[in-house]
């Protein structure tokens, strides 16, 4: 079969969306681990240490770049059209709930999926705008290990000291959480890994890599809310 009617065919699209899917999750992993590193307690350095050492790849880090938004392109266009193919099968009007096995497989998950896909494709163009590149204002430095490096740590607590931005981002977490979460087992079940006897602790496993990664992220608005305090110039060189 040739690549262009694996796309066509809707088993195609679903495996397309499932392989980039199962690549967004592990981009997801590196950046919460990266982000994670804001808790140490230096003010940002380690933080702005890791955001300057990825900048320094250089051409590199556009490459890495490019691929991640072309996975990102296949797995929304895919999930596009697999939605609406669904949507003109189900034109007949037949009922809905019976058609899907009843409504225990019609988690709330799997029926809000194209939602929070839809909240997450508006999210993210807004997120890369605001911190990496900083709403178009420009960045302060910072000295670290005595290197020069963008104080991206700044830009990242000042920004959740606006409750609209800490809480806003704490709501698209849980919805990224629901999406996580049927992701999850859906992507494996459309690559055929899904086994009777396996499912219950797919499901499972979804769940819980749902609630690290979507708790993961939540935890950096809200401790920066309540807890955040914005470091000086000077600061964030204890590297
Ligand atoms: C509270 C949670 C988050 C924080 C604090 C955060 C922080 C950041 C920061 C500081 C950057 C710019 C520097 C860098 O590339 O490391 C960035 C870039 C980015 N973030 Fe996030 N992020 C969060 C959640 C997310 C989520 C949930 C997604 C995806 C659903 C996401 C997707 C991206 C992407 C695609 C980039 C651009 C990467 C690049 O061009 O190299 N982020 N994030």
């Amino acid at each position: 079969m040739s690549v262009i009617r694996i796309w066509q065919s809707t088993v195609g699209k679903k495996v397309v969306m499932a392989v980039s899917g199962i690549f967004l999750m592990l981009f997801l992993i590196t950046h919460l681990a990266g982000n994670l590193t804001m808790f140490a307690p230096d003010d940002g350095a380690l933080f702005n240490q890791y955001a300057h050492k990825l900048e320094s790849m250089g051409v590199l880090l556009y490459v890495a770049e490019a691929g991640l938004l072309a996975i990102f392109l296949f797995h929304v266009v895919a999930a596009f059209q697999v939605y609406l193919g669904k949507k003109r099968a189900r034109a007949g009007g037949y009922d809905r709930d019976a058609s899907k096995g009843g409504p225990s497989k019609l988690t709330v998950a799997s029926r809000s999926m194209i939602i929070t896909g839809i909240v997450l494709l508006i999210f993210i163009p807004v997120h890369i705008w605001m911190f990496k590149f900083n709403a178009g204002q420009e960045f302060t430095y910072t000295e670290v290990g005595g290197e020069e490096v963008k104080n991206l740590y700044a830009v990242v607590v000042e920004s959740f000291q606006n409750p609209w931005i800490a809480f806003g981002y704490t709501a698209v977490m849980l919805l990224l959480g629901l999406h996580l979460r049927h992701g999850f087992w859906s992507s494996l079940q459309s690559l055929g890994a899904m086994s009777p006897r396996w499912t219950p602790a797919i499901y499972a496993v979804g769940l819980i890599f749902a609630l690290l990664l979507a708790g993961g992220f939540l935890l950096l608005p809200l401790y920066f809310f309540f807890f955040g305090e914005i470091p000086d110039a000077g600061m964030g060189g204890g590297l």
